[in-house]
Order: C-alpha cells, then structure tokens, then sequence
C-alpha cells in the first residue's frame, strides 16, 4: 500500500519546509521506501533535503525532444518520455528524489504537469510513501496533476486569511474531482496560541493535523543553506512528530 502526502498552501506559508520535514521524518524512522517529488517549478526541495539535483523531468523532456530518431520503434513519445523519467530519478541515501524542474522560455508547464501525472501514475506501487511539494496557490490544483491523494496537507500562515485560503485550495481540489482520502490543515510559523483561529479552522471543515511554531532555527537553516536534518529544535520536532503521527494514523 502507498500513502501518497500532497503538500499544498498559499505561497511562502512553509510548503517546501513541511514538505522536507516530512520526508526526514520518514526517512529517519525508516518507515518504508520513499519518493520526494517536487512539482514547483520553482524548485527548492532538494536544497532543502540537502540533496544534489543531477537530472530534472524538464530536462528530460528536452533531451528526448531534441533526439527524436532516439525513439525506439512502437513506442509513443510520451510513453518513452514518461519511462527516461523514471529512470532519472535520483537517489540520495533514505529516499529517492524526483525534481519537475522550469520549462524554459513562455510556454506553459500543461505538458510536464502531464508527464508528472503519468510517472506518478506508474511508480506509485513502487514507494510505500510519496512526499509531493506543490506549487503556491490553485494553478496546479486545476491541472489535476495528481489526481490520488491519501493525504491532502494545507500549509497555513498564522493567520485568518491563511486558514481561509486553504479552505479555498481544498473546495478547488473538491470540484476538480481529486480525490483524496483526507485533508489536514498545518498552521506553520505561529507565534502565539490557536484559539483566535479556532472558529475559522472548523469553519473550514479542514481537519487540524497540528502547528509549528515559528522558529529562528528555520530562517537560520535558510540562510546557512543548510538541509532541513540539522535541525536540532527538540519543540520543532515534537511538534513534527505530532502532526506526522496524526496524518499517518489512518
Ligand atoms: N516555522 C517556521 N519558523 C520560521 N521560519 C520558517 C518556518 N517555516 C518556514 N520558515 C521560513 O519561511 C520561508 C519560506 O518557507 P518555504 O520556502 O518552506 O515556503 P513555501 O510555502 O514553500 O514558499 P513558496 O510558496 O515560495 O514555495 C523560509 O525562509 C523558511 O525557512
Ligand atoms: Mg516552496
């Protein structure tokens, strides 16, 4: 069974962050074999996770594009896209790393959103757990680029806009017919307690998983360009386990 984790929210909330610290969480207690997928073209996952990019799913799409005689006889385009991607996929030590990546120039991002659909689709089975940091906002919600969720995790501000734009994201993600097992709510950076929010968050039928207080060790890390595994706040990671402990309950 694969539990797929699809980490959504307005932009600058702490997706990249949640997301990375999920995929430690994971991987440090060895829960099983793991995919990070990131699916913002403007990606910063792996720095976060500390891992070297080596090859991206655009930049794939480009090789393979440019080489058309490289096709071998009977196989779509696509299909032989879809399968150089999989086997692009990075590999650091506790987990393997799949990086969308900017297509260059005006176009737009409909044709590698595709591909991320159909790899997801085929190496789904192959990870008990898929860790996916999307991009700010509805765009990717819209073109449906997963369309299975077990968890749907909102990345939330401290804020009553915050909690309500996630409430946005997910009735989005309900009238685009995704579907997902759950959907949680993460309130990151919080800097005093959640009863102001309280009325907002049941309002948004989203289900608390938890909060993460903001902490100076995270701008640090930031600013260090250190990955997210040096972390050493022992509240932070109290409060990571609590939340991961909830969405992966059931
Ligand atoms: N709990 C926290 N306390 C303090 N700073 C935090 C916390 N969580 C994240 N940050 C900082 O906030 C900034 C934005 O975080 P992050 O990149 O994870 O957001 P994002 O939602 O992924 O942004 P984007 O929408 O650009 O993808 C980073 O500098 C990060 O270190
Ligand atoms: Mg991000």
């Amino acid at each position: 069974m694969t539990t797929v984790i699809a980490v959504n929210g307005k932009g600058g909330t702490g997706k990249t962050t949640v997301a990375a610290l999920f995929v430690d969480y994971i991987s440090s207690k060895k829960l099983g074999s793991l995919l990070a997928v990131d699916a913002d073209p403007n990606a910063t996952l792996a720095n976060m996770l500390g891992v070297k990019v080596e090859e991206t799913m655009v930049g794939v799409v480009d090789e393979v594009s440019a080489k058309r005689d490289a096709l071998p006889a009977g196989m779509s385009k696509d299909r032989f896209i879809e399968m150089k991607v999989q086997e692009s996929i990075g590999e650091a030590e506790n987990f393997d790393l799949l990086v969308m990546g900017r297509p260059e120039g005006p176009g737009c991002y409909c044709y590698v959103n595709t591909v991320l659909r159909g790899v997801l689709n085929d190496v789904t089975k192959s990870y008990r757990y898929i860790v996916i940091d999307n991009a700010a906002g509805m765009e990717h919600i819209s073109r449906r680029t997963e369309r299975n969720i077990d968890k749907f995790v909102l990345v939330s501000d401290y804020s009553i806009m915050g909690i309500r734009s996630s409430a946005q994201i997910f009735k989005l993600a309900k009238e685009m017919g995704i579907k997902f097992g759950k959907a949680y709510l993460v309130i990151n950076k919080a800097s005093g307690s959640i009863d102001a929010l309280k009325k907002e968050i049941d309002f948004s039928s989203l289900s608390l998983a938890g909060t993460i207080g903001y902490d100076e060790e995270f701008v640090c890390l930031s600013l260090n360009n250190s990955p997210i595994s040096f972390l050493s706040s022992a509240k932070a990671k109290v409060e990571v386990t609590e939340i991961m402990e909830k969405i992966l309950e059931n």
